[in-house]
């Protein structure tokens, strides 16, 4: 019998995004073997062990463990490098909240700590990996929009401290608007992943903004602070221009000193796909296209009359792989099958690395004025094979 030996893993921060990870690596993934969690908040951390069965431990305890071989690391992003070096310096493998750090140089040491330890180190999103995602990734590569020529993303909202409790206490602290939780990295992270999944390594970047409106209002009167001043020192609106090695224009726009939008689109030769949000691992896919409506009738009717070709029809494309719902924590398990199966993880550091540089570039572009040379190198990852089981039987879809 081919029994699964699971590996065992702890997580380190026990706030909002723990939960739906404990879940899933409970539930789902039957290749990890949660057995621990920390928390600088003792409560927070017996709180998710009594839900979840865990061992409640603190960081140094975790790190001491020689039965634990990850770690995941849920701790907010000033805190990243920081957890992120000692789970490594350890000797443990690990799996850090997007994004990586709070900045480039310290995304590129914990990379270069990760290689020197001979261990496996990604950082999320991992909804790139999910069935909406690796649908997109085969439809583009099948040429489904002929060659792809562009990628569009635009992502804005509005992150003003509204509530009577912005940040008073650690239950209300409000990451995405500190150091290295901006909202370039926040949400911009979930695009820039999936550009770099889809289309590869970006060879130049060119930025504008970065912080634009860096004082803010505590605005609700229930707010002990209301009127005050309120410095956000993260990027809050940036503009960027990315080329891509394969040829592939970005663009790529994200605020969150305006109200609400998001858009993600690719246009190729034969037709544009309209994408959804990549903060979930599936939506809808729609292709524009000539003739994706079969009306030829009509067609050929607006082409004698015109001597234009038809304006692009839609239709919604189907999803073709598996883990469609909120599979938070499925990167983590599929480095658990990367270690058993001595292959590359899909959610290399080389990725997060690179999502990094490129909202570093866009940062340095928008101060020197100069177009930025990107030095990282990435591959794209491995896509995961379609036509996969359901339920808990998607996971066979890892073990590659
Ligand atoms: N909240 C979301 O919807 C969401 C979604 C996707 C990803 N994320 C990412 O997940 C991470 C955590 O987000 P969250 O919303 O759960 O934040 P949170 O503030 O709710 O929880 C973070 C927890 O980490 C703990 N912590 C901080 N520094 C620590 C340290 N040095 N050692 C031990 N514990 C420490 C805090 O006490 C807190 O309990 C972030 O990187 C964020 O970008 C969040």
């Amino acid at each position: 019998m081919n029994e699964l030996k699971p590996l065992k893993v702890a997580i380190i921060g026990c706030g909002t995004i723990s939960h739906i990870y404990m879940t899933n690596i409970k539930e789902k993934f039957a290749i990890l073997d949660l057995v621990a969690c920390a928390d600088l908040i003792d409560d927070r951390a017996q709180k998710r062990a009594d839900e979840f069965g865990l061992k409640k431990m603190t960081n140094a305890e975790i790190l001491a463990d020689k039965s634990i071989d990850l770690v995941i690391n849920l701790t907010t992003p000033q805190s990243h490098f920081e957890v992120c070096k000692d789970i490594l310096n350890a000797g443990k493998h690990c799996v850090v909240e997007k994004m990586m750090t709070v900045d480039y140089p310290e995304a590129e040491e914990l990379c270069k700590l990760a290689e020197e330890k001979k261990l496996m180190f990604g950082s999320a999103p991992d909804t790139f990996l999910g069935g909406g995602w690796q649908s997109v990734r085969k439809y583009v590569d099948d040429g489904v929009v002929g060659k792809p020529i562009s990628v569009n993303a635009v992502i804005t909202c509005s992150y003003q401290p509204v509530t009577a409790t912005f940040d008073i206490g650690a239950d209300n602290f409000f990451f995405p608007l500190h150091p290295g939780g901006g909202l370039p990295y926040d949400l911009g992270g979930y695009y820039l992943h999936n550009m770099i999944n889809l289309f590869g390594r970006v060879k130049r970047v060119s930025g504008f903004g970065g912080n634009i409106d860096p004082t803010r209002k505590y605005v609700n009167p229930h707010h002990p602070k209301y009127g005050e001043a309120y410095l956000v020192n993260t990027p809050t609106s940036l503009s960027g221009i990315l080329e891509f090695e394969s040829g592939v224009l970005g663009t790529f726009l994200v605020s969150s000193d305006s109200a609400v939008y998001d858009s993600f689109t690719v246009q190729g030769t034969e037709g544009n796909l309209k994408l959804f949000h990549p903060n979930f691992f599936s939506g809808s896919i729609v292709l524009q296209r000539p003739g994706a409506i079969a009306d030829e009738e009509k067609q050929i009717g607006m082409l004698k009359e015109t001597g234009y070709r038809p304006a692009p029809d839609s239709v919604e494309l189907p999803i073709l792989h598996g883990y469609c719902d909120n599979n938070r924590g499925l990167g983590v398990a599929d480095m658990a099958y990367a270690i058993k199966n001595n292959r590359k993880p899909r959610v290399h550091h080389s990725l997060g690395l690179h999502a990094m540089e490129i909202i570093h570039g866009m940062l340095e572009s928008a101060k020197t004025g100069v177009t930025y040379i990107m030095q990282s190198q990435v591959e794209r990852p491995k896509m995961r094979r379609t036509g996969v089981e359901i339920g808990t039987a998607q996971e066979n879809s890892l073990d590659d």
